[in-house]
């Protein structure tokens, strides 16, 4: 099937990906596969602008690749373009909601013990400034964890160490719920109106298969109004010209960052077009399945991977896992390690084949 033909068999997927010709890339979690027409169409906006220069032209062109990508996005997370921001990384979108939230010393920011420095280094930015208290529970038990003090649930939607989820029964508490899902966006099903979150901030990079630098974050109309702006100019301004009377955009464009360029809008376009054109329900649950298959022979194998949920990170122990990840990637597989544990993390995606979870377990030191 060729690079540019219609993608609906598992194959044709996974003939966009030209690193899986090579090896068994199984690190998504890290940073997704980049596809040919991702590349090509990044390529195709610089030949653009070396030819004609960057001009009005030209910023007309990086305004119609934010709308595009922004309606791609709202696609993935089951939401309205309207409440979707461009960021440019998961940590960006959730230092947005928590320093713009109006914290006081005594409110508490309720958290998991298994989150990421992406999300920890927003708490305790919001810790040292605001002199809020930060409380770390188990992620099992964070909805029933809600105090008085709670002002802000934040935790991940899937779990980054083992590739947990987030317990449904914080659809129900009745304070702020930020998700962070750059584990889950593109990944698995993300439907916020289901999940009952106030924000969900995902990455590009990763499942989405977009370039360094780009993300989303999703917010209520309800939480966004009671979120300060600290960062304003011409991407999140109404009349940008208006000077010190200009007023922040109303919807999501206002936590939009300050300048993506016309090559990275157009390989995140591009990247997610190609995961779209599979469909949404089929890669989602094509990684989860394979995910699970992988969990199975795994532990088959004696490698029992840590506890996980219908996800697409399967988290396995290894006596030394920096080594034996050297190794793997010398074979041709790419897995990461999970720092400060004995475990290795294959990421499972939609593009991922039997054969690739074959090369894994069969390169395993036994
Ligand atoms: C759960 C989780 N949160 C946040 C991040 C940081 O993502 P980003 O680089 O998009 O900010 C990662 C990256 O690995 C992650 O796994």
């Amino acid at each position: 099937m060729g690079l540019f033909s219609p993608i609906v068999e598992p194959s044709g997927l996974r003939s966009q990906f030209p690193v899986l010709e090579r090896v068994a890339y199984l690190n998504a979690g890290t940073d997704g596969p980049l596809s040919a027409r991702a590349a090509t169409a990044a390529r195709a906006e610089l030949e653009r602008e070396l030819a004609e220069g960057r001009a009005m032209a030209h910023f007309e062109r990086r305004k119609e690749l934010s709308d595009g990508l922004r309606e791609a996005c709202a696609r993935a997370l089951g939401a309205d373009a309207a409440d979707v921001s461009l960021t440019t990384c998961t940590t960006e979108g959730m230092g947005h909601v928590v320093m713009g939230l109006d914290l006081r010393p005594g409110d508490e920011l309720l958290t998991s013990d298994e989150e990421h420095p992406g999300l920890l280094g927003a708490l305790a930015a919001a810790r040292e400034i605001r002199g809020a208290t930060v409380r770390e529970v188990p992620l099992e038990q964070i909805a029933e964890q809600v105090g008085p003090a709670t002002r802000l649930v934040a935790c991940s939607h899937v779990g980054w160490v083992s590739g947990s989820l987030a317990p449904a029964g914080l659809a129900e508490v009745e304070v702020p719920v930020l998700l962070d899902g750059a584990q889950g966006l593109g990944a698995i099903d993300v439907d916020v109106t289901k999940l009952g979150c106030d924000a969900y901030a995902g990455a590009g990079q990763k499942w989405l298969c977009g370039p360094d630098g780009s993300g989303s974050l999703w917010t209520s109309p309800e939480l966004r109004e009671r979120l300060a702006v600290s960062r304003r100019g011409y991407g999140n301004l109404e009349e940008a010209n208006d000077g010190l009377e200009a007023v922040l955009h109303v919807d999501g464009r206002r936590f939009d960052a300050p300048s993506l360029s016309a090559e990275s809008l157009a390989c995140s376009l591009a990247a997610a077009e190609v995961l779209e054109e599979f469909g949404w329900p089929a890669a989602w649950e094509r990684g989860v399945a394979l995910a699970a298959r992988l969990a199975e022979t795994l532990a088959e194998r004696g490698r029992t991977p840590a506890p996980r949920g219908a996800t697409t990170l399967v988290s396995f122990p290894s006596e030394d896992p920096a080594a034996e990840r050297e190794l793997l990637a010398s074979g041709g597989v790419v897995v990461r390690n999970i720092p400060g544990r004995q475990w290795l993390r294959a990421s499972v995606g939609a593009w991922n084949d039997e054969g690739d979870l074959e090369r894994l377990v069969g390169s395993l030191a036994t």
